[in-house]
């Protein structure tokens, strides 16, 4: 039964299913870092086994954005002898640099930790977590009219990465998720996806027929 917070079940829909990833080379202009911030709270309510709160947030400034978009392009340049990776370097660093919003998301997990010692799963379960809040928050965005990208280009892999966000524990946190964010003008239909029945057992089908 509906509780009395209910939405109506096509608004919810609505907004799950035209969730779509969008190109930030065609973001024009974001939402205010405030309203941003306010999104991220709500986010940050998400399951979580043992209460670990394990997401961390870096909501960059555009120069820290251009920063990141250029190690970016470090990483995809690599030696410097491939000139397609060149040529892709140089789009990555104009597409990264020119973002009107990223939010870098990582995962706080410490494997020697008395809690993880004696529950091997918290690394798995706190990526979880975290995953649910990047959801909650791209969804959060989408009925804002706000368009995003999830992105895991291995920026990290870069050695001044954690140092150009200021990252907490390097040594303990793991980037689960760039989210590019911005206005766009861009329309993206709802996905197809494999019917439901392809990847469902339902024990009930029997008796609801
Ligand atoms: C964990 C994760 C990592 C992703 N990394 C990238 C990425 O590095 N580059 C990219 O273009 N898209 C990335 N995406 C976006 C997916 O490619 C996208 O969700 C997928 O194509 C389905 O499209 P949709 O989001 O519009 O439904 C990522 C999505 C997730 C959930």
């Amino acid at each position: 039964m509906p509780s009395k917070n209910s939405l109506p079940l096509d608004t919810l829909a609505s907004i799950i299913r035209s969730r779509r990833t969008s190109k930030p080379a065609l973001f024009e202009g974001g939402p205010s870092p405030t309203f941003v911030r306010n999104l991220i709270d709500i986010a940050r309510h998400a399951p979580n086994h043992h209460r670990t709160e394990p997401a961390r947030f870096y909501l960059l400034d555009s120069q820290r954005i251009h920063l990141v978009g250029r190690l970016f392009a470090e990483i995809v340049r690599g030696d410097g002898s491939d000139p397609s990776l060149l040529k892709k370097a140089d789009r990555k660093a104009q597409e990264w640099g020119k973002a009107p919003g990223l939010l870098i998301v990582t995962c706080h997990s410490d494997k020697s930790s008395v809690l993880a010692q004696k529950n091997p799963l918290v690394t798995q379960e706190d990526y979880a977590t975290v995953s649910c809040i990047c959801q909650n928050l791209l969804l959060l965005m989408q009925n804002e009219g706000i368009s995003t990208k999830w992105s895991t280009g291995q920026v990290w892999k870069h050695p001044d990465f954690a140092k150009a966000i200021n990252m907490g524990s390097p040594t303990l946190e793991k980037v689960v998720a760039l989210i590019f964010y911005g206005y766009s003008k861009e329309h993206i239909d709802a996905r197809t996806l494999a019917p439901l029945d392809d990847h469902l057992v339902n024990f009930h089908a029997k008796v609801e027929d």
